[in-house]
């Protein structure tokens, strides 16, 4: 290269290029790939609300401390409610150059206000901010995600409630077990989602403690309260460290957790649903209003909902796993790593939030087909264990000797093309001479299933007692 070289920047030249917030000691502005790697007003700025009530909590507590004069906090909070209003209204115009939401509020409350927007950032810094509004966030999508999973509850209760009495075949291996009821197989899943809820709940109880206050790492030589921000902002107590304070994502980490169980759990009822909406099932049929068609194949009514459900745990589960690799072995305090920290957790939410509605959609809706489920459970030998338990109580037969005769008796049946009860007498006799008639009486589905009456069994009795209760733990 030739030509003069550039001319040194005097010290004293302004360095307006420089970002406003924290330019002071900079010369230059960033490289353009600097400022879009360092930039995360695009999702963060999903925290607004978040970021603009720690503010106002901040700047409170500031006035109450005569850390700040009353006057400049008065015109900070009526300036960050115009924000707010602006941001609200979809008029508040984003920079990527200010890098985050706090910037982006702050900047403009300064344009708003003037320099005394300065004084807002006494006693604070982004790390202990961001800490704040991420864990105000994620305790938010914990409320909507127990209230999501209770309706979901609510549906499959009621449709429980209509099919205390419903005979299915239940399922080991996917191979036909013992006869159920649909009540009782669809309060399996209130029972997984009310732990589901269980989780959130607990997990909420563990993050609400408040970081501000924090500051960068150390704490602050200011004299602020930090009870009052805690309590401001709803928290139960500030945060007892300040390292640990602006450190830990634990809390986003283990709402991923809660998150990814509650996906697996939804996965599996839509499979199930998939399964049985099959030709080969025929046990359920999909509204109009969930499922689609095919562009090809005129007759397909494909259960799409079910299957993207079934398909969203990957990505929640996925979720789970950035984060926990982001975070593993990061020195304390604060790293720019940990940015990182809030694109799964938004999407990880936004898709449990759309798979909650999307299957307590698909259960209200579903049609189901009592005749194809009854068919289902008089095949394959569902009530074998019936004739096995029959030999224990009527002949005093050790279990596994009326094992091994029922097994027999199966495999006679099956050899004959004949369903057990279809077996006549002389045939099971000839296997074991003491069985008479009334053992081929509890080989009716309905008799299998009325048995199983022991608490949290399959019979209707106890399916109807099952509903009445779920009725009151979970809604
Ligand atoms: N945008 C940042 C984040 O989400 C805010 C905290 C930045 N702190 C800092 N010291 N640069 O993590």
């Amino acid at each position: 290269m030739t030509g003069k070289p550039k001319a040194k920047r005097p010290d004293s030249a302004p360095n307006g290029a420089a970002n406003p917030m924290w330019g002071g000691r900079f010369g230059a502005a960033p490289a353009d790939l600097m400022a879009e790697i360092n930039a995360s007003i695009g999702f963060d700025k999903r925290l607004y609300r978040e970021d603009i009530a720690g503010s106002k909590a901040h700047c409170a507590m500031l006035m109450r401390q005569k850390v700040i004069p009353a006057a400049d906090g008065a015109a900070i909070q009526q300036g960050l409610d115009r924000v707010l209003a602006e941001i609200e209204r979809g008029e508040f115009v984003f920079d990527v150059k200010l890098e985050d939401i706090h910037m982006n509020v702050e900047a403009r409350l300064q344009a708003l206000i003037g320099p005394v927007a300065g004084r807002l950032h006494t006693a604070r810094s982004r790390n202990d901010q961001v800490a704040t509004d991420f864990r105000m966030w994620v305790r938010g999508a914990l409320e909507r995600t127990d209230a999501e999973l209770r309706a979901l509850q609510a549906a499959l209760i009621e449709r429980a409630e209509q099919h205390v009495a419903t005979v299915m075949p239940g399922f080991t291996h996917l191979q036909v077990a013992q006869p159920v009821t649909l009540g009782h197989h669809l309060l399996a899943y209130v029972e997984m989602f009310g732990r589901d809820r269980d989780r959130a709940r607990d997990c909420r109880v563990r993050l609400n403690e408040c970081p501000l206050g924090a500051a960068a790492l150390a704490g602050t030589s200011f004299p602020i309260d930090r009870e009052m921000t805690a309590r401001e902002l709803g928290f139960d107590r500030p945060s007892a460290n300040s390292l640990d304070a602006v450190s830990d994502r634990d809390f986003a980490l283990e709402a991923l957790a809660l998150a990814s169980i509650a996906a697996i759990h939804l996965s599996r009822l839509a499979e199930e649903l998939v399964l049985w909406s099959s030709t080969a099932f025929g046990f359920v049929a999909f509204s109009d209003r969930f499922s689609t068609g095919s562009s090809m194949m005129p007759q397909k009514r494909n259960p799409d909902a079910a299957e993207l459900v079934r398909g969203k745990a990957g990505r929640i589960g996925g979720a789970f796993a950035t984060l926990s690799t982001t975070m593993k072995g990061l020195a304390l305090s604060y790293s720019k790593d940990m940015q990182e920290d809030k694109e799964p957790v938004f999407d990880a939410f936004d898709s449990l939030s759309l798979c909650l509605r999307a299957s307590a959609g698909m259960i209200h809706d579903v049609t189901v087909n009592v005749d194809a489920m009854a068919r289902a459970a008089d095949e394959g030998y569902a009530t074998a264990t019936e004739l096995a338990d029959w030999l224990v109580r009527a002949l005093e037969m050790p279990f596994r000797e009326a094992h091994q005769v029922t097994g027999r008796i199966v495999a006679l049946a099956v050899e004959r093309g004949l369903k057990l009860e279809q077996l006549d007498l002389d045939a099971m006799q000839a296997i074991e001479p003491r069985i008479t008639a009334e053992a081929r009486q509890v080989l009716a589905p309905i008799k299998a299933v009325e048995a199983r009456n022991c608490y949290g069994g399959t019979a209707p009795a106890q399916v109807a007692a099952q509903v009445r209760r779920a009725r009151e733990r979970f809604l």
